[in-house]
């Protein structure tokens, strides 16, 4: 059975409401739990694959045991490997921001790092400041076809080095707790993964585009030349038609294909708190469409200090 009937068989068209032509849609009466039938899962996958981010609103009887049960539905969960987990869960993630919270405000894919970065994210709005706290969304499979075919062919050739080592330059004013936690992260975690700029999508075959802000350079590339190149690709990823805003409201859930799209959580809400909880499922290592796959080349792990400090 092909995706399209699949998804007809199970949520009705009319629930399925495209919020832009290329990506994005919000899918109406389904109440998400661990004890979803195979069916209605496989459905909600076939329309993450087709609009690359799907909302659900009132998902507010979700807490994070419940939101942990219906995201392993989808594979097994993986922690950020730089920071844990929150108390009572092993795998959900608290980006809450009036508790220093890591910042979010710029274009990536998560924990693009690593090699296998997470597939999907669940993302649930926990506090919702009144105003402002978006996130956008941008389809990498839309970016890449939008490049004229030198620029495609380029693209299929290069390959970048992702780093989660923070740098300072790309955020202005910084907090000292923004400086702390990072100088944490870093001196504890550095992961370092040369991945293809063009993966081949594992599910749908699509060409996606693996850029963003943890790209440090491209390989074989002096600094200048690829300064060019990253902002002359990443300015058709964040192109105002191959991307999606979402207004959150408290208890909305948003799902996402993390192999194709990248994101940014806008940062317009003041000192207000905005708090959401994450959960990552597991990815497959990026393959280019030549073939080759991404390459984890450095990995430090501190264990740290007894004390838990
Ligand atoms: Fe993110």
């Amino acid at each position: 059975m092909n995706q399209t009937a699949l998804v007809d068989n199970v949520i009705p068209r009319t629930d399925i409401l495209k919020r832009a032509a290329r990506i994005g849609a919000e899918i109406r009466n389904i109440k998400l739990s661990g004890d979803l039938p195979e069916q209605t899962i496989a459905a909600i996958n076939g329309l993450l694959l087709e609009h690359k981010v799907i909302f659900f609103r009132d998902q507010g009887h979700l807490d994070d045991a419940e939101q942990e049960r219906f995201a392993l539905r989808f594979g097994k969960l993986v922690p950020l490997p730089t920071l844990g987990a929150t108390k009572g869960t092993v795998s959900i993630l608290e980006i809450d921001s009036a508790r220093g919270g890591i910042r979010t405000d710029y274009w990536h894919i998560d924990v693009a790092y690593v090699d296998a970065y997470p597939k999907i994210l669940v993302l649930r709005g926990v506090v919702i400041p009144p105003v402002g706290g978006d996130t956008v969304w941008s389809n990498t499979a839309a970016a890449y076809l939008d490049l004229p075919p030198p620029l495609q062919r380029l693209a299929d050739d290069l390959w970048a080095v992702h780093s989660n080592a923070y740098d300072f330059a790309v955020i202005a004013r910084p907090s000292a707790t923004d400086k702390k936690l990072y100088d944490e992260i870093v001196d504890r975690w550095m992961f370092e993964t040369e991945h293809p700029v063009v993966r081949i999508h594992p599910e749908t075959g699509e060409r996606t585009l693996v850029l963003g802000y943890d790209v440090k350079r491209f390989v074989d590339v002096p600094k200048y030349d690829g300064q060019r190149l990253f902002d002359l690709f990443e300015s058709h990823i964040t192109a105002p038609e191959n991307i999606v805003r979402w207004n959150w409201k408290q208890g909305d859930v948003a799902i996402w294909d993390n192999r194709a799209t990248m994101h940014y959580a806008v940062r317009d809400y003041g000192d207000q708190p905005r708090v959401v909880r994450r959960a990552a499922i597991e990815g497959e290592v990026p393959v280019s469409v030549d073939g080759r796959r991404s390459i984890a080349r450095v990995k430090v792990i501190k264990q740290p200090p007894a004390n838990g400090a």
